[in-house]
């Protein structure tokens, strides 16, 4: 492997937290990753030495403000492949993915016309398009996954038709790990004259993106998925498509002009990031993305492919233990239940030996019912995660069997 996980981990303040007294494994990433100290110092130096409003002011620390956001805006357009006016910052995915439901689902969808989701969609990539549909009165519909969990092509060949006017699908699952066939379904969506939505907030992080190659309209993602600050996300769309979308967002900074009863809008991307953006957690994130840029999204992607295969293999040997999802190609996460014991209890038995994992429906409970659970628990990997770690994993689930046999 071309990662140095042992200087990347030396990295990331608070890995050398103990935790009840062990050593903190962190095995939870999927729901936010850690950061290193870089990019909690640039959050901290531009609080200390530029902070200032943005495109307000013209005084030096205005303008160094409004540089060092402008600069991220160009550093995440080259991390995805794309132009920096087709890029939007917001909250996070959740709020990209409402952004463009409201903003072009509003405009473009009508009566009679179909949503296509996927039934592992986490709950910020399912009910933004439920409330679309009922708002416009559309109808929602799945494409199918097979028994494996990955998705069935067959069935997006018969659901995605004339009247589909938006696909909606994750490239990475955030429970079972699947990888969808994001090119395939983009390539089905055009043909039927729909746009494609991709919910990137599983797989922007850990691997390679370029939209172009991957076909999307609109890429959704968070930064404190990869590195960086919590409170900032991203949406990337097509400049024909943000040209058409309305803005949600009404406020200070997205205007042109403005009189008593009227107003035209400010310039994409302005126009959609109505209100004082969280500057400071933007400048975290363009430590991230220049984090993530010098280790190499190539290597962080093989490595987190390799981490991901492994702990699959791991855990499927495990008895007692049931493993969700696809085979070992597979995002760098797995989901699995301990035969008899809830995954509550199964994170609470973890925590007392200092390894962090998430128990529950994991935000996606229309999965959860064609899995036929309640809950699952789910480790997932990043680049400071090693082989050591899926150890430390391996031994908390014999352990915790142990326990609850007695
Ligand atoms: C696949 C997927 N989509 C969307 C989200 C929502 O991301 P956020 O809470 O950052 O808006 C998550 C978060 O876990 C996710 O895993």
């Amino acid at each position: 492997m071309t990662i140095a996980v042992q200087d990347l981990k030396a990295d990331f303040p608070i890995l050398s937290r103990s935790i009840h007294g062990q050593r903190l494994t962190y095995l939870d990433s999927a729901a936010t990753s850690q950061k290193p100290a870089a990019v909690i110092a640039a959050e901290l130096d531009y609080y200390q030495k530029t902070n200032a409003n943005i495109l307000r002011s013209v005084h030096t620390l205005a303008e160094e403000s409004t540089l060092a956001y402008a600069k991220v805006r160009t550093l995440t357009a080259d991390f995805i492949h794309a132009q920096a006016d087709e890029v939007i910052f917001t909250r996070g995915t959740t709020e990209s993915i409402n952004l463009v439901a409201r903003g072009y689902g509003d405009v473009h969808v009508r009566p009679g016309d179909n949503i296509v989701l996927t039934p592992l969609e986490h709950h910020s990539n399912l009910i933004p398009w439920q409330q679309l549909a009922k708002r416009q009165q559309a109808d929602l519909r799945y494409i199918e996954l097979r028994p494996d969990g990955n998705l069935s092509l067959e069935s997006a060949r018969q659901v995605i038709d004339s009247r589909t006017k938006m696909v909606a699908i994750a490239q990475v699952s955030n429970v079972l790990g699947t990888i969808l066939p994001v090119r395939t379904v983009a390539d089905l969506a055009h043909q039927a004259g729909a746009v494609l939505v991709v919910d990137g907030a599983q797989s922007v992080p850990h691997q390679a993106t370029d939209v172009v190659a991957m076909g999307a309209d609109f890429l959704a993602f968070s930064a404190h998925k990869m590195c960086g600050p919590t409170g900032v996300g991203v949406l990337w769309g097509k400049m024909a498509h943000l040209k058409t979308m309305s803005p949600v967002l009404f406020g200070g900074e997205m205007i042109a002009y403005v009189d008593r009863d009227h107003a035209t809008w400010a310039d994409i991307p302005a126009r959609f990031e109505g209100g004082t953006p969280n500057i400071a957690g933007v400048v975290g994130f363009g430590a991230a993305l220049e984090y993530l840029a010098e280790v190499g999204m190539d290597n962080v992607g093989a490595y987190m492919s390799h981490l991901g295969a492994l702990a699959f293999q791991r855990l499927q040997n495990l008895s007692g233990v049931t493993v969700y999802g696809p085979g070992p190609d597979r995002g760098p996460l797995v989901s699995f239940n301990i035969d008899g014991v809830h995954p509550h209890d199964v994170a609470q038995a973890f925590d007392a030996k200092g390894v962090a994992i998430r128990a529950g429906h994991h935000c996606a409970q229309p999965l959860m019912h064609w899995l036929g659970v309640n809950a699952t628990a789910r480790a997932s990997f990043y680049l400071y995660n090693d082989i050591d770690d899926i150890d430390v994993l391996v031994d908390a689930i014999e352990s915790t069997k142990r326990y609850f046999a007695r």
